[in-house]
């Protein structure tokens, strides 16, 4: 799990009873410029280790690893489970039909895509698009920490279960995740649950929740600004 210290686990026992945590956000290791994110990260290392990645059986079956895309200095972080065939072909995350709504739900507060950052919990895809097994998520794990250490955003969209689940070590449903505002990691960064992009494609009734949760995140942090 990528949420799985205690840390991690006190923090989803007090999300749990609605309690969210506020702490203060100091410079990442590494980082001049006062702390400005992205700055001093060696993104080139990042890329590598993703691109050169064997750490699952999962690389076996790959045309190629998914990254990430987006602003190296973006407000809002989004993450997603894993690429689809789409992705796993274009080498970029969510620019399949459940992507193409994606990049309609950012428009429609005001962001495109290229002033967030997309990633995925996995930067392979699993075969058949099947979900995502735990020791894939705990192995690609470390990619996506390096990436929210590089970019420290001031807020994550979790989009679906896998991520929200295992961004917040948690095991209960959308439904019961969304519509508060949770906290991740050492950094307490605000994260915001919402349906997944292909979800939302097969159940357009629930557009209008996913709306209120991209309320819900504007309010808590604007997406765009200084
Ligand atoms: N679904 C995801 O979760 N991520 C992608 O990149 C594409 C589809």
């Amino acid at each position: 799990m990528v949420a799985s210290n205690g840390l991690a686990r006190r923090n989803a026992i007090l999300g749990e009873i609605g309690i969210m945590q506020w702490r203060l956000r100091t410079p990442a290791a590494g980082c001049g410029e006062a702390g400005a994110a992205g700055a001093g990260v060696d993104w080139d290392g990042l890329r590598a280790a993703v691109r050169d990645c064997t750490s699952c059986a999962l690389h076996r079956s790959r045309t190629q690893t998914v990254f990430g895309v987006g602003s190296r200095s973006a407000r809002w972080m989004i993450i997603g489970e894993a690429p689809g065939a789409e992705e796993d072909r274009q080498g970029e995350p969510f620019v399949g039909p459940a992507g193409q709504l994606l990049t309609e739900m950012l428009r429609a507060v005001g962001l495109g895509r290229e002033q967030v950052f997309i990633a995925n919990i996995l930067k392979c895809r699993p075969p058949d698009n099947r979900d995502p097994q735990p020791a894939e998520i705990e192995a690609c794990s470390r990619h996506l920490a390096a990436q929210v250490d590089a970019i420290r955003p001031r807020l994550i969209l979790a989009v679906g279960r896998i991520a929200a689940q295992s961004l917040l070590g948690q095991d209960l449903p959308v439904g019961r995740l969304r519509g508060r505002v949770h906290s991740y990691g050492a950094s307490a960064t605000p994260l915001v649950v919402t349906y997944h992009p292909a979800y939302l494609l097969r159940s357009p009734a629930e557009k209008r929740k996913s709306w209120d949760d991209l309320r819900l995140a504007r309010g808590t942090v604007a997406p765009a600004g200084p």
